[in-house]
């Protein structure tokens, strides 16, 4: 079978071997999925042992996003907007491609499994990291109209506005930076992106922010989002979790790898069913 990996630190609560390997049964595909446990300062070093034992492909986690596209022959334009990848795949010829399927798998897990449009949609990001860096392109791509980024620390959300500019003009899409306590009116989606819930902090923005049927999206699953979603739920949104952009960014690597489109929406429900 063909070798595929995910490498962070920690790895350990990976759910992608499990969504690869049921991927891999449903589609038919004759596949290898490990867990690779990489040294913080190793990550280079794991990526050439990896193409050594013939892998073909891996998925990038925590901390080695930002470092994947220094590795790569060649960057898609979505990781060059985002500055960090979450896919590589190893060419028969040595070269390596990096990919950033992050984006891509929060806007389907919203238009396709939550059914919620984006095309036109008035958008708050919450936070200014790394996670938010990897969704603003696809997002803009996706029509969404209108999105202000709110961050503790404005200065990074001034940032990410500045290297999107191009794209959102490109669109035809508004684009704004603003500290949390400026934010007025409502939006028809808020994401948080932020690792606040996580700190078991409060949520970094007032509730005037959502409104009866605003999607409240955490792109955490888990204890992780549990905060911002009874947030989110107390004032009438409707929340949603990061479970299916986990699920759907995995099928844009199967895909990429495999040029075959897994049923992530089935995946995810049986995840749903059956959590661990
Ligand atoms: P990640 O790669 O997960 O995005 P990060 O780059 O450290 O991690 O970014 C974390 C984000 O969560 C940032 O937007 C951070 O705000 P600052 O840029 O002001 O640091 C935000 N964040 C983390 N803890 C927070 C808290 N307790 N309250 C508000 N924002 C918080």
């Amino acid at each position: 079978p063909d070798l595929y990996c995910v490498m962070g630190n920690p790895v350990a609560h990976s759910r992608s071997p499990a969504i690869h390997a049921r991927f891999a049964e449903l589609t038919g595909q004759h596949l290898r999925y490990e867990r690779r446990l990489i040294a913080l300062d190793g990550f280079a070093q794991g990526v050439r042992d990896f193409i050594a034992e013939g892998g073909r492909g891996c998925n990038i986690t925590v901390p080695f996003k930002f470092e994947a596209p220094a590795l790569a022959s060649v960057c898609s334009e979505r990781v060059r907007l985002a500055g960090a990848a979450n896919v590589l795949s190893f060419a028969a010829d040595g070269s390596i491609h990096a990919d950033n399927t992050d984006g891509l798998g929060l806007v389907a897990d919203i238009t396709r499994n939550a059914g919620v449009a984006l095309q036109g949609a008035r958008l708050l990001l919450v936070g200014a990291g790394g996670a938010a860096a990897g969704v603003l392109g696809p997002l803009l791509q996706a029509g969404v109209r209108h999105i202000t980024i709110a961050n503790r620390t404005v200065a990074k959300a001034e940032a990410l506005v500045a290297s999107h500019s191009a794209l959102a003009a490109l669109q035809k899409a508004e684009l704004l930076a603003l500290a949390p306590q400026a934010l007025e009116g409502d939006f028809d989606v808020i994401i948080n992106a932020t690792a606040s819930s996580l700190a078991g902090d409060a949520v970094p923005v007032p509730a005037s922010v959502l409104r009866p049927g605003s999607l409240a999206y955490d792109m955490m699953y888990g204890p992780a989002a549990q905060g911002f979603l009874d947030w989110a739920q107390a004032h009438g949104a409707v929340a949603r979790d990061g479970l299916g952009m986990l699920v759907e960014q995995a099928a844009e690597a199967f895909a990429i790898w495999r040029g075959v489109r897994p049923p992530s929406a089935q995946v995810l429900e049986e995840l749903r069913r059956a959590p661990h």
